[in-house]
């Protein structure tokens, strides 16, 4: 795995000047009407940032912009300045490294968490299939192998432990009604009910029957659909011929296909250690 490490946190070398990027998002100006989408890797960041765009747009279905340029860490981040409002913006950095003016004006954030196996198994089905400008080659080893750099932490954007307890830690304090935290799951579980929760927690006064429409269209396979031909959409040029794409299997519980019971114990073990006393539920199936 070529991963780039600034301030002890790994990045994936998806950008020449990652430092001058990293200074320049801590300086973005954040207004009032963002959405900022945070999650790590493979948590349904595609999926959740089409809900959000739907939502805040009062439509069903998908917009010409691209999530793409709405990532903050590998955008020109001129693009991110001159898109009108609302902008629903996302991002894998930890809280520390967002910008500054998030916590100082009205912008809301959205965490969405996945369970760690399912999260690991998206992470290598990726890892394999992609070769990045950057990053010269595919990732080669086995999933064990990849299961256990996960475990330790040399993931693009770090440990997701880490990254679960930061944003644990960041939405229990001030100013928590400006953060909603949801999951991969329940999303999966309730999509209806999820769109709900967002459009109540965005203020959005989305109609019943436009949240069920929202949620029918951003199905797995109506996504999968609608980004194939899509230049950008899911950075369909970095992905082998024949690859999955991002738009995989869109399962919870996908995970017993690839883990042996002693792995599963392992990440049972690893969750407990590291993130017990937070007293989190992670779901495994459905
Ligand atoms: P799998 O690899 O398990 O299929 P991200 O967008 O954060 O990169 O996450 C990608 C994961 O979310 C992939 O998981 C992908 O299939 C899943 N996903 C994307 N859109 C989805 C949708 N509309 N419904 C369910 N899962 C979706």
């Amino acid at each position: 795995l070529e991963l780039e490490e600034l301030d002890g946190v790994l990045y994936p070398r998806y950008h020449d000047h990652l430092e001058q990027q990293l200074q320049q998002i801590r300086k973005l100006h954040v207004r009032d009407s963002d959405v900022i989408l945070c999650t790590y890797p493979k948590a349904g960041t595609h999926w959740l940032w089409e809900v959000i765009t739907m939502l805040v747009n009062h439509i069903s279905k998908f917009s010409n912009d691209l999530k793409q340029s709405a990532m903050l860490e590998n955008t020109d981040l001129d693009l991110v300045n001159s898109q009108p409002s609302p902008r629903v913006l996302n991002t894998h950095l930890l809280p520390d490294a967002l910008p500054d003016m998030t916590w100082l004006s009205q912008c809301r954030l959205v965490v969405c968490h996945r369970n760690p196996k399912d999260t690991v198994v998206s992470l290598y089905n990726m890892a394999r299939q992609v070769s990045y400008k950057q990053i010269r080659s595919a990732f080669e080893g086995t999933f064990e192998g990849y299961a256990s750099l996960f475990l330790d932490g040399k993931m693009p954007h770090g440990s997701w432990f880490d990254y679960v307890r930061a944003w644990e830690q960041v939405r229990r304090r001030p100013p928590a009604d400006r953060i909603y935290v949801g999951s991969y799951e329940s999303m999966s579980r309730d999509t209806v009910g999820e769109v709900r929760h967002l459009a109540d927690f965005l203020g959005t006064g989305t109609s019943e029957s436009l949240c069920e429409d929202i949620a029918r269209a951003c199905s797995f396979q109506n996504m999968k659909q609608a980004t194939k031909h899509q230049k950008g959409a899911a950075n369909p040029e970095i992905w082998k011929p024949d690859a999955t794409g991002i738009f995989r299997k869109g399962k919870v519980g996908d995970w017993k296909d690839w883990m042996t019971m002693e792995l599963s114990e392992a990440f049972d073990r690893a969750t407990l250690a590291r993130l017990s006393d937070l007293d989190l539920e992670f779901t495994y199936e459905l």
